[in-house]
């Protein structure tokens, strides 16, 4: 007997099947009623009292053998069984998650689209400038609360070194490599050491813009400004000019918009005055042009700047300006957009 379950464990331990039915045949084979191993168990009781103990535990390790054996090949087939499933070509496939657009980037299109269609052309240049792109070549006196520490990032051990605090810098740059006709928009990340809050960010996006020919005139700024403020806002909106001061331009002026949440009636959004700020614009002062190798007494030019943020929040109505740069994607899936 001993030598008979010998052969069983040995035949066993090689068990193969291709198929269902044929590991269906072996289980009927071994471990059905009418199997190998019941048929032994029926001869047990024939055994010698003496050997009984040895053969019973052979016996029991033959059972749990072919036991393990048998689940051990119907795992593998009902394994193979889900790899033809993946392999199914028919299948649709997976939902994959598309990304949506940022907001800021929706609106800096949307902007760059307006003024391309207006002639414009984009210019790029460096965030980490030097003091003369930014300050000295714009007609910042060499005291003006902008190039305090309050302000500016320095880069620490080089004093001349600097994150640009506005993207009039790239219009230094184009001015001095190019002669007018230029009509250029800078779009891009400008850096001031401001203390964080809802509507304060140490870095925001700007597009500033800078048009300098011969007999170009304030008329010609309002009238591209306008344009700009009707199809960004819709062609109802107003335009409203307030004298104000920047270094570079000469005459300075802040422009504001129409409110289009309360229609000019005054609201908490426009502090009941009917108008937002949106820009800062003036006639290019001729000491800039001068400065950057171009001939005031030929030409003439206007420049103007905005918030990204700002534009945004105006057209979304976003109340904190922390939110842009938090990365929750349930904010930032609320803005589709194919632009
Ligand atoms: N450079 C100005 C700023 O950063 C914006 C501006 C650009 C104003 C051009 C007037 C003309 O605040």
């Amino acid at each position: 007997m001993l030598t008979k379950i010998e052969q069983l464990l040995a035949e066993v331990e090689n068990l193969t099947a291709t198929n269902a039915e044929e590991l269906e045949a072996l289980r009927i084979k071994y471990l059905s009623k009418k199997g190998a191993i019941n048929a032994l168990m029926a001869d047990f009781r024939n055994v010698p009292a003496e050997q009984k103990k040895e053969v019973g535990m052979k016996l029991n390790e033959l059972k749990n053998r072919a036991q393990e054996r048998i689940s051990a090949l119907k795992e593998a087939f009902e394994c193979m069984d889900n790899d033809a499933a993946e392999l199914d070509l028919t299948r649709t496939a997976y939902p994959v998650n598309l990304g949506t657009r940022h907001p800021l980037t929706i609106v800096r299109n949307e902007i760059i689209n307006i003024f391309n269609r207006l002639g414009f052309t984009i210019a790029d240049g460096p965030e980490v400038e030097d003091d003369w792109h930014v300050f000295s070549s714009m007609n910042f006196p060499e005291d003006h609360p902008a190039r305090d520490m309050q302000d500016t990032f320095f880069i620490e051990s080089h004093p001349d070194i600097i994150l640009r605090t506005h993207t009039s810098s790239v219009q230094s740059r184009i001015m001095e490599a190019n002669q007018p006709p230029i009509r250029v928009i800078c779009p891009g990340r400008v850096y001031r050491n401001e203390a964080i809050s809802y509507r304060a960010h140490c870095f925001f996006h700007q597009v500033e813009g800078l048009y300098i020919d011969k007999n170009v005139s304030f008329t010609d700024l309002k009238q591209v400004l306008l344009q700009f403020a009707q199809e960004m806002f819709g062609p109802d909106t107003k335009i409203r000019l307030r004298p104000s001061y920047f270094p570079f331009t000469e005459p300075s002026a802040e422009m504001d918009i129409s409110c289009d949440i309360c229609g000019g009636k005054g609201c908490n959004f426009c502090k009941h005055t009917g108008w937002v700020e949106i820009l800062g614009c003036g006639m290019v002062d001729p000491a800039v042009l001068e400065s950057n190798g171009i001939d005031s007494k030929v030409y003439t030019g206007y420049a103007f700047g905005m918030g990204v943020e700002r534009i945004t929040n105006l057209k979304y109505k976003v109340k904190d300006l922390r939110m842009f740069s938090e990365n929750d994607t349930r904010f930032l899936e609320e803005f589709e957009s194919a632009n």
